[in-house]
C-alpha cells in the first residue's frame, strides 16, 4: 500500500497501459482520477476500480489542450483532495498526421508537466511518470517488405520524434523541479499487448516479427509497465529522477 492517502491522476486511463496504471495505483491505496479523451472509457476504468474496492473518479480530457489540462488538475485536487502523483500516459500510435501526433504525444506531456509540476511543488512534492517508448530511445524498425510511403513515414517519424521529445522533457523538468521535491521520470516500454498495437500484431507475420525484436521473445503486458510506473512514483524511488527506464524485455539492450 505504497500510495495510501495519496491522490494520483492518470491520463489515457481508459485503455491499455493507463488503465493498468490506474488499477495498480488504486490497488496500492491511491485515490485515482482517470482522465481520457474517451470519457466513457475513463468512467469504465473508474468503475472497475470501485468494484475492486478502490477509490477513483473520471473526467474527459484532451491532453493537447493546455487549458483543459489545467482545469482537469484543478478538478482532481478539488474532488479527490490533493495531487501527489501524475502519470502523463495518454498517447496515440504511429499512424496519425504530424501535427496531431506532436500535439498529443509531445505537447500533451508538456502540458501535464507545465501545469502539474507547480501544483505538486506547492503541495510539498510528488512524482511524475511520463510514458515515452523504446521509440524515445531509437528509431523503429518495420518488417520487410513494408515500404515507408510518405504517409507512413510521417506517422512513424512523428511518433519517434514526439517520444524522443518526451525523454528530453523528462530530463529538463527533473532538473527544474528537483529542488522542489518533484521527481520526474519516464518509462520506455517495448511492444505491449494493448489496443494500440493490435493492428501491428494482427497483420500477417506481425506477432512473430514483434516478438523477435525482444530478447525475451515475447511482448509485454500492461501490468508489467504499470508495476514499473508504480516503482518510479513510490517513495522507494526517492533518489531517482530524470531517468528514461526501459521496460522492454531487452529490446533496447541490443
Ligand atoms: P491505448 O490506445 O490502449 O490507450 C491510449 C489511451 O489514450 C486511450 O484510452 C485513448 O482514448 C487515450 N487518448 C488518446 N488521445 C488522447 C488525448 N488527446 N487526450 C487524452 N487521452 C487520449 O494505448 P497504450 O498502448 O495503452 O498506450 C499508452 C501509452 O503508452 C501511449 O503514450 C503510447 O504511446 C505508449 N506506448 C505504448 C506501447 C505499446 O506497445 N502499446 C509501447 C511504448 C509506449
Amino acid at each position: 500500500m505504497r500510495f495510501q492517502g495519496k491522490v494520483a491522476m492518470v491520463t489515457g486511463a481508459g485503455s491499455g497501459i493507463g488503465r493498468a496504471m490506474a488499477g495498480r495505483l488504486a490497488a496500492e491505496g491511491a485515490a485515482v482520477m482517470c482522465a481520457d479523451i474517451d470519457e466513457q472509457a475513463a468512467q469504465a476504468t473508474s468503475a472497475r476500480i470501485g468494484e475492486a474496492g478502490g477509490r477513483a473518479a473520471a473526467l474527459g480530457l484532451d491532453v493537447s489542450d493546455r487549458a483543459a489540462f489545467r482545469a482537469a488538475i484543478e478538478r482532481t485536487v478539488a474532488d479527490l483532495g490533493g495531487l501527489e502523483v501524475l502519470m502523463n500516459n495518454a498517447g496515440i500510435g504511429a499512424g496519425h498526421p504530424w501535427e496531431r501526433t506532436i500535439g498529443v504525444n509531445l505537447s500533451g506531456v508538456y502540458h501535464g508537466l507545465v501545469e502539474g509540476c507547480p501544483v505538486l511543488a506547492d503541495r510539498g512534492g510528488g512524482a511524475v511518470v511520463n510514458t515515452a517508448s523504446i521509440a524515445g530511445l531509437n528509431g523503429l524498425v518495420r518488417p520487410l517488405p513494408l515500404v515507408d510511403t510518405p504517409v507512413v513515414l510521417e506517422g512513424v517519424s512523428a511518433y519517434v520524434a514526439a517520444k524522443h521529445g518526451v525523454v528530453g522533457l523528462t530530463r529538463q523538468f527533473a532538473i527544474a523541479y528537483a529542488p522542489s521535491g518533484v521527481r520526474v521520470n519516464a518509462l520506455c516500454p517495448g511492444y505491449i499487448v494493448t489496443p494500440m498495437t493490435r493492428m501491428a500484431r494482427e497483420q500477417e507475420g506481425g506477432q512473430a516479427f514483434l516478438e523477435a525484436l525482444h530478447p525475451m521473445g515475447r511482448l509485454g503486458e500492461p501490468e508489467e509497465v504499470a508495476a514499473a510506473a508504480a516503482f518510479l512514483a513510490a517513495p522507494e524511488a526517492s533518489f531517482v529522477t530524470g531517468v528514461a527506464l526501459p521496460v522492454d524485455g531487452g529490446y533496447s539492450a541490443r
